[in-house]
């Protein structure tokens, strides 16, 4: 499960998560590290757009909260990223920052979760791909490793 901030302009259209740039950009890295798109669920923590796309305040975050705790216990995943501060601090830790505490995996109750950079950050600072780029490798050995222990689902 990938897990972002909040729709864009492109995605409250449509009303699918992660459809304009960065979402491109996303289904990119997916693809190159080789994560099967049929074994991934990419949602958001807020599920409307905030106005002017500002980062969502913390009564938007928890009025969404109940919506993101359903997806996880419907959809069951063995591995969540949180994409940018956000969902990091959501899922998290409020006191979690991203440039400090991406990369580093995290096992809540049954659940394996990193944080790594937002692809809309990739964007803006091209530096910040190489790290991303390991966090995306490590999340598919972890994800390989995973399919070996428990097997296909
Ligand atoms: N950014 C997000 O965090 N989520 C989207 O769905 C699109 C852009």
């Amino acid at each position: 499960m990938l897990v972002g901030e909040g729709p864009g302009a492109d995605e409250d259209r449509l009303g699918k998560p992660f459809v304009g740039a960065a979402g491109q950009l996303l289904d990119k890295i997916l693809a190159a590290a080789e994560l099967p798109p049929g074994d991934t669920y990419i949602c958001n923590v807020v599920k409307c757009r905030p106005p002017g796309n500002r980062v969502p305040l913390p009564e938007e975050q928890e009025a969404c909260k109940g919506f993101l705790r359903e997806q996880i216990r419907i959809v069951q995943p063995w591995i969540i990223v949180c994409l940018g501060a956000t969902a990091g601090q959501t899922l998290l830790s409020p006191a979690l920052r991203i440039t400090r505490d991406r990369g580093r995996w995290q096992q809540k109750g049954r659940f394996w979760i990193m944080p790594t950079y937002h692809p809309a950050a990739l964007l803006r600072d091209e530096s910040k791909k190489r790290d991303a780029w390991a966090d995306f490798k490590a999340v598919k050995q972890l994800y390989t490793q995973l399919l070996d222990e428990r097997g296909d689902r």
